[in-house]
């Protein structure tokens, strides 16, 4: 089929041509939004799941509902090396710039402005990464004692006072939450914990890493019932098939039922893999319907492409002794396994592992589902490792 007209899109964040199976947690996150642009009391929403599953996506649709009916946003990604107050500085500028437009909350957005003036001016000392025009001078008393949790707090509780004013909420996006420093995530979970306190309409919808719920957790222990952890997963069978044969169709092609369901069989259902299942299917097929025979001949180039994006680059930011610890792993199969059976295969006590083993979750690339368990946060991973290094003992 003409490649210009493929309408899958495999990609970190590539919104795909049909967000399947995911209509239920929208409309959750509608009702939760409008709850707290009303002033009800709402918990904060923290979607985790394994890469690829699509909460970028997620959180971005979640956005443009949200933004669609006058509420405002802001979102910010968490990378692994800048601090919480950096990121959101200058996002919750441009918010309160936004929101000093309103005649209703021109006042009290100014304050918060003025608010954010003094937080970030007494937090540089701190964190040297804070870069942000000014607008306003900074009030005196104002969030500005250089404490984090002190100042967030004090700062998001303006923010909300002028939110509530103007009728709308501000909804902070945050992505890849578990890259947050448990400290600024624990001055986070307390400034959200004030503003649903005084009823104000400030509320996180944030997405990570499935270890971002155990970080939560230990940042401020009653944080597990301030926040609800929906987790987004593979697609059911029913979705799945949706998810590649409603795109097709739409294009006027057609797919046959065995192709489809090799794709679902082969994927698990996982979004990224369908989404690369169904851009190779569609590039192999000569004509419509796409068939078995050429879903066959597009595994093989779905597994090549996926070898070399999705997992090769998890994988070149590790460390040779880190690479060798997820070998082992694999060796094992897609897990979770316990901590002792991986280092019976490395023949290595379980305590002189423990350094590589929390440098690979601070990485993303595992977790601890339980006490003493390991599992990987890409689907799939262990096939991979067995792919790249076919043999185990060529390692040791
Ligand atoms: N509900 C869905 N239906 C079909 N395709 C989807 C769905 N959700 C996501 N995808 C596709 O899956 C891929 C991965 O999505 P996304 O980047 O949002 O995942 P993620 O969970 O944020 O991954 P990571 O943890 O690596 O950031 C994209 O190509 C996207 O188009
Ligand atoms: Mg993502």
């Amino acid at each position: 089929m003409n490649p210009i007209d493929n309408p899958f899109a495999p990609g970190a964040g590539s919104p795909p041509p049909e967000l399947a199976g995911r209509g239920e947690l929208r409309e959750t996150m509608r009702v939760a939004t409008e709850r707290a642009r009303r002033g009800l009391p709402t918990k904060s929403i923290l979607m985790v799941g394994l890469r690829g599953v699509g909460k970028t996506v997620l959180l971005d649709r979640i956005r443009e509902d949200t933004e669609g009916v006058g509420i405002h946003t802001l979102r910010i990604e968490a990378p692994e090396d800048r601090s919480l107050p950096a990121l959101l500085a200058p996002e919750l500028r441009l918010a309160l710039l936004r929101l000093s437009r309103n005649e209703k909350a021109k006042e009290l957005a100014k304050r918060a402005l003025r608010g954010l003036a003094g937080f970030a001016r007494a937090l540089k000392v701190k964190y040297q990464d804070i870069e942000m025009g000014f607008d306003f001078e900074p009030e005196p008393g104002l969030a500005d004692n250089g404490d984090l949790e002190h100042d967030l707090a004090a700062l998001l509780e303006v923010v909300g006072e002028a939110a509530k004013d103007a009728g709308t909420a501000l909804i902070l996006f945050i992505d890849e939450l578990q890259y947050v420093d448990e400290g600024e995530l624990a001055a986070l979970i307390t400034a959200l914990h004030r503003a649903a306190q005084r009823r104000l309409p400030v509320m996180l919808v944030g997405a990570g890493l499935p270890q971002l719920r155990g970080r939560m957790g230990r940042a401020k222990s009653y944080a597990e019932r301030l926040f609800n952890f929906p987790e987004i997963g593979a697609l059911n069978d029913a979705e799945a098939n949706f998810a590649i044969a409603k795109p097709v169709q739409a294009q006027g092609v057609g797919i046959d039922d065995d192709a489809l369901l090799h794709i679902v069989r082969d994927t698990h259902g996982y979004p990224y893999f369908l989404q690369e299942w169904g851009k190779h299917a569609w590039d192999t097929a000569n004509r419509s319907p796409i068939t078995l025979d050429d879903v066959r001949l597009a595994s093989k180039s779905a597994i090549a492409a996926l070898d070399e994006s999705f997992f090769r680059v998890r994988l070149d930011r590790l460390t040779p002794t880190e690479k060798k610890y997820l070998r082992a792993m694999a060796e094992l199969g897609p897990g979770p396994h316990r901590s002792g059976d991986i280092a019976k295969i490395l023949k290595r006590e379980v305590t002189s592992l423990g350094p590589t083993r929390n440098q690979l979750i601070s990485k993303g690339m595992i977790w601890s589902p339980n006490h003493g368990d390991t599992a990987f946060t890409v689907p799939l991973f262990d096939e991979f490792m067995h792919r790249i290094v076919p043999d185990f003992e060529s390692l040791t």
